[in-house]
């Protein structure tokens, strides 16, 4: 059988199913030219994160970790009109990033980014209408907690999603304190009666997304 490396498979997917973007394509630009991270979700998780949207009809979407509002595109694209997204931000230039890249895209209207510790902004939601979506992508040792508060403010039915949960591999790993947080994160959401999850890995990074469904109350 012919080996086929994994850039030329990835390559493949993409090319097929996430072409060329002049909005993603200027954001990307301007995350690099203001020294922000490369660590955005890579394309095919940005579809991925779209067709969620658009199945699960969301209409409100919470995210935890906004960068350069790279996957709040993605989402925020996939929304009704009258849909709303709000992205968490601990760094103030991120945020900054964020605004313009969203602007560009005509989706200023739909998606309000927060500042501030995730932690700290968090409870001010339990005074909001309930999510559908909450896409977790900030700080890796926190996401135990951010499960439990994406549980108390996603609605019956709604989505909890969380990038970054295989970690390379590391979650395996022992000795990897952030790969820890991330396994936790990860056995709470497979053990949570009110939960029904699971992992896709992904190619890119070699990680995984966990995506779970929120059961009708009992
Ligand atoms: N979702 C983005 C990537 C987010 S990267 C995308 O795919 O395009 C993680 C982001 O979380 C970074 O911008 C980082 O500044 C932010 N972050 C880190 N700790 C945080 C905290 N405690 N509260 C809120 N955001 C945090
Ligand atoms: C890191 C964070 C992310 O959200 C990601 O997708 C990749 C890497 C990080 O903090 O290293
Ligand atoms: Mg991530």
């Amino acid at each position: 059988m012919a080996e086929h490396g994994m850039d030329q498979i990835d390559a493949y997917i993409r090319d097929l199913f996430v072409p060329a973007d002049p909005v993603l394509d200027a954001a990307l630009h301007d995350m690099k030219a203001g020294g922000l991270p490369t660590i955005q979700v890579p394309p095919e998780l940005g579809r991925l994160l779209a067709i969620l949207v658009r199945t699960s009809g969301a209409q409100r979407i919470l995210e935890i970790g906004t960068l350069g509002g790279y996957s709040a595109i993605w989402m925020a694209r996939a929304l009704p009109p009258d849909g709303h997204l709000l992205s968490l931000e601990l760094d103030p230039h991120h945020a900054d990033v964020a605004r313009g890249n969203l602007a560009r895209a005509g989706l200023a209207e739909r998606v309000e980014i927060r500042v501030g510790a995730a932690l700290e902004l968090l409870p001010t939601l339990l005074a909001e209408p309930p999510f559908d979506m909450v896409f977790i992508d900030a700080d890796k040792p926190s996401y135990p907690q951010y499960l439990d508060w994406a549980l108390r403010l996603v609605r019956p039915r709604g989505l909890i999603v969380g990038d970054n949960t295989l970690r390379g591999g590391a979650v395996l790993d022992p000795a990897d304190d952030g790969a820890r947080a991330i396994d936790r994160f990860n056995r709470a959401a497979a053990a949570n009666p009110r939960l029904d999850a699971i992992i896709l890995p992904n190619r890119s990074g070699n990680d995984g997304m966990l995506i779970a469904v929120v059961r009708e109350a009992a």
